[in-house]
């Protein structure tokens, strides 16, 4: 018996692309050196996130056509929110059609200009809703310097510092993004949201929840944390769930479908104020931007996601797979934690300094080498610009090999870890980018980059020709 296998058979196939070398090369050159801009038909296995790339179960596909399509009063946001009351106890349930909406609308209602979010990490949307409303993200990560079970915890200490201290007034709402995507997909503890807990209370804080990967994190506790071993992944989330005054989530991951959101709130008032910028931007409160059938995808999803033996497959899938990119000669982080392997670009390249993206030279190495997409979590990414136009580093050089849910198999994963190999031998050969256009927030969707071992090309980008 191997160590895991994948606890389905596939029932629906889809061919993937081979693009030649000299092919790889040119969607390159056309994406601007973006990844981004990468078409999906030049990409062989793509592991540039594990958002709304979930290959859905039978019993999903099956929920989608019972799909109740009416504008109001759907049966389909009733099995909805009966599943996301049950799995949070939240009574206040609003669909959204994709996480950063929700940010948008729960952190639009919630914060006030001057006012300040704590969190382990704000994602990068979150930041961009929370500075859209002229309130400031604070980021207090526990240090990443040494490899810990609960690398995504909330520094408590300087959580405890900020609160008493003299801007402590300032302080709206604590966020806990669980996992914590940006500092490599660790978990969060349950004693550290407890402790969190406590001293939101002691402020008078309010504590939420970025619940995108909440059942990922639920596993890693069961996994991980002494005295919750006996505990179901599902039962784990519900402890979680408990310890918050709401949340949003992303529920194109652990919702296992391609698109939607939500956000689930114990306080009717603050669900009545959200549920006005609902009906404004997003859709009637029980549909909010989603068809009838995607609910009905989700409510299915989200009973499917806390499954102990998806989830051990999962956990299990991403260790084996960081330890193949290790042997391949990449610094995985340690411990891998489920929805992605995350690799230490600044340490495979130190040649390339910050401000020449390591992170993003590493990923267009993979892809330029085997067809393989992964994410950059560098500095084009967490760095920002200064009115000096240099930029402020991002704290690690990350690539992202996110694992989309129950699409690819393992030797998909070993034929992305051959690949890794041929690109970490020529490790020293490797030059960074530039940027050379970049728009003003989440730059690395859209920017335009250069190789800084090629010479300038001085056409601007709308006079390059067009993709056919
Ligand atoms: C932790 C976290 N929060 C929020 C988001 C934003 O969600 P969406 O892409 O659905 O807008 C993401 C997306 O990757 C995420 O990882």
């Amino acid at each position: 018996m191997p160590e895991f296998m994948e606890p389905f058979r596939i029932k629906a196939v889809e061919p993937i692309p081979f693009p030649t070398t000299d092919e790889r090369r040119e969607a390159l050159d056309r994406a601007g050196h973006n990844l981004f801009r990468v078409p999906a038909s030049a990409i062989t296995i793509d592991l540039l996130t594990d958002s709304g790339t979930s290959a859905m179960s039978a019993a999903q596909w099956a929920a989608l056509l019972s799909g109740d399509e009416s504008y109001a009063g759907a049966r389909s946001f009733e099995n909805f929110e009966t599943v996301v009351r049950d799995l949070t106890g939240y009574d206040e349930v609003l669909p959204v059609h994709q996480g950063r909406a929700a940010e948008r609308i729960l952190l639009g209602t919630v914060l006030a200009p001057g006012e300040v979010s704590i969190s382990n990490t704000h994602f990068d949307t979150t930041r961009a809703a929370v500075e859209s409303t002229g309130a400031t993200a604070v980021d207090l990560p526990v240090s990443q310097r040494s490899p810990s079970a609960f690398g995504g915890d909330l520094d408590l200490a300087s959580l405890r510092a900020w609160l008493g201290g003299a801007d402590g007034s300032r302080v709206r709402c604590v966020v806990l993004t669980v996992t914590n995507n940006a500092t490599g997909g660790q978990p969060v503890s349950l004693s550290n949201i407890a402790k969190t807990r406590e001293l939101c209370d002691r402020y008078g804080v309010m504590l939420l929840l970025d619940a995108s990967r909440f059942a990922e994190n639920a596993y890693l506790i069961s996994e991980r944390e002494s005295g919750h071993s006996h505990r179901s992944p599902r039962e784990v989330a519900q402890l979680v769930f408990a310890l918050a005054d709401g949340c949003w989530a992303s529920l194109k991951k652990d919702g296992m479908a391609n698109i939607g959101g939500m956000i689930a709130v114990r306080d009717g008032e603050l669900a009545r104020r959200c549920r006005e910028q609902l009906i404004a931007f997003e859709g009637f409160p029980t549909y909010g931007g989603l068809a009838g059938r995607d609910l009905d995808a989700l409510a299915q999803g989200l009973l499917e996601v806390t499954d102990p033996a998806y989830l051990e497959y999962r956990a299990k899938t991403a260790r084996w797979f960081g330890e193949k990119l290790a042997e391949a000669g990449l610094p995985v982080l340690q411990p891998t934690g489920c929805h992605a392997v995350y690799v230490d670009a600044g340490e495979l390249l130190p040649n390339v300094p910050p401000h020449q993206l390591p992170a993003t030279a590493l990923a267009n190495e993979l892809y330029l080498a085997g067809a393989v997409r992964v994410s950059d979590l560098g500095t084009l990414v967490f760095g920002r610009a200064t009115a000096h136009g240099e930029d402020i580093a991002a704290p690690r050089e990350l690539v992202r090999f996110a694992l989309p849910r129950r699409v690819y198999t393992k030797s998909h994963l070993e034929y992305v870890a051959e690949t890794a190999a041929a690109v970490a031998a020529k490790a020293g050969q490797i030059a960074g980018y530039g940027i050379v256009e970049q728009a003003e927030s989440l730059r690395h969707f859209t920017a335009v980059l250069r190789p800084l071992d090629r010479p300038v090309d001085r056409t601007p980008a709308s006079e390059r020709p067009a993709r056919t």
